[in-house]
């Protein structure tokens, strides 16, 4: 948990801090980005689910009955925001093999700047789905928050955020506008430029994950 950001944990685990060093890496190629946005999302995935109900149940082993612990209630439902969050989806597959996927695509409006809804599509029961949202650059925040505010639209109850790095600037309008939403990160990082940037950053998380420009 952060001091400004209560909502927010950055998750600091080697294999995550290493994983984040090497997306950054400029001479990181197409493949290894991936490759290695996969891995990191699944190890965030691991964090994100950390506190999911489990309820007892009963089972044979080859020697004996016994209670095992198994998830309680309907699995999860991922929502990726289009279209860098694809690329931080399959690491949590990975993890949740039976969770549904939503998805949800915005873009921003050149005259008003403000989000545009060009594509929402959500399993029917979404609302009694925990609802991870994935995009892996929280950069000015607003999308991010259009995005969960019309998943709250929709219906979905409890929703937690997965990005790999955030900018302190979009940070604060995240969570001014959702602060009962849980933010998971791999790093916070210094400001956000001029032209919207993250900086340090690892680029443009899109044009990296599918070699556009
Ligand atoms: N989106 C990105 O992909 N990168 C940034 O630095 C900011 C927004």
């Amino acid at each position: 948990m952060i001091e400004r950001f209560p909502t927010v944990t950055v998750v600091d685990h080697p294999l995550v801090q290493h994983k984040l060093t090497l997306l950054r890496e400029r001479a990181t190629s197409t493949a290894s980005f991936r490759q290695i946005a996969r891995e990191i999302s699944l190890l965030l995935c691991y964090e994100v689910t950390r506190d999911l109900p489990l309820t007892e149940v009963e089972i044979d082993t080859p020697l004996e009955r016994t209670r095992a612990p198994q998830l309680a209630g309907k699995k999860l439902c991922f929502v990726p925001i289009l279209r860098a969050g694809n690329g931080i989806l399959d690491g949590m597959l990975e993890a949740v093999p039976s969770a549904r996927v939503g998805h949800i695509g915005l873009y921003r409006d050149p005259k008003t700047l403000a989000p545009v809804e060009y594509y929402l599509k959500l399993p029917e029961d979404v609302r009694e789905r925990l609802v991870i949202v994935v995009d892996p650059m929280l950069a000015t925040g607003h999308s991010l928050a259009a995005g969960v505010t019309r998943l709250k639209q929709a219906g979905a109850a409890q929703i937690k955020v997965v990005c790999l790095i955030a900018a302190p600037e979009g940070l604060a309008v995240f969570t001014a506008e959702h602060p009962d939403v849980p933010v998971f990160l791999a790093a916070i990082d210094r400001e956000l430029d001029s032209h919207g940037y993250i900086r340090p950053g690892l680029g443009d998380a899109g044009d990296r994950l599918y070699g556009t420009k």
